[in-house]
């Protein structure tokens, strides 16, 4: 019988821990994908300004700089950036300045859009 009552208290101590562990791994930091997903509807609407007329694409270019600048704070967690890590940012940010700087000429706007997003792809290739 005490067997008995020793194995049932194991078997709920374990179930009970198993279940805290679960919970534990599975609260991720929300920031890096809540930022990401941002960036990714701004990116939208900067497609949907120049497939229409090529207007209004600055507002959500401005945006996407800005929310560029916190990549690296969301990104590792509050570890060292590696030096691929900041060059895809600054990748990045260079190719959001060669497009705002084209804002107006469509030609130019389109083919800037497109670096853009290559820019985004180089880094998940390494980190997603
Ligand atoms: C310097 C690296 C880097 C750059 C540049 C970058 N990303 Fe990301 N992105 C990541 C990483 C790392 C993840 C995975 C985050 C995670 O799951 O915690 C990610 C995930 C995502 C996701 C998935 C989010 C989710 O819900 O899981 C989207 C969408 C996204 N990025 C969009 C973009 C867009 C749009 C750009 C360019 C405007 C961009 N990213 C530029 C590193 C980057």
């Amino acid at each position: 019988m005490r067997y008995l009552v020793c194995l049932v208290i194991g078997l709920m101590a374990g179930a009970l821990l198993a279940s805290t562990a679960a919970a534990i791994l599975g609260k991720r930091d929300p920031y890096p994908r809540a930022l990401m997903s941002v960036m990714q509807h701004e990116l939208k609407l900067a497609r949907d300004a120049t497939a229409n007329r090529c207007e209004g694409i600055a507002k959500p270019l401005d945006l996407l700089a800005t929310l560029t600048e916190d990549i690296e704070v969301a990104m590792p967690h509050g570890e060292e950036v590696d030096r691929v890590f900041r060059q895809y940012v600054g990748d990045l940010r260079s190719t959001l300045a060669t497009a705002r700087a084209a804002a107006g000429d469509c030609a130019r706007q389109t083919q800037a859009l497109t670096d853009v997003g290559n820019a985004c792809s180089a880094c998940h290739r390494d980190y997603r």
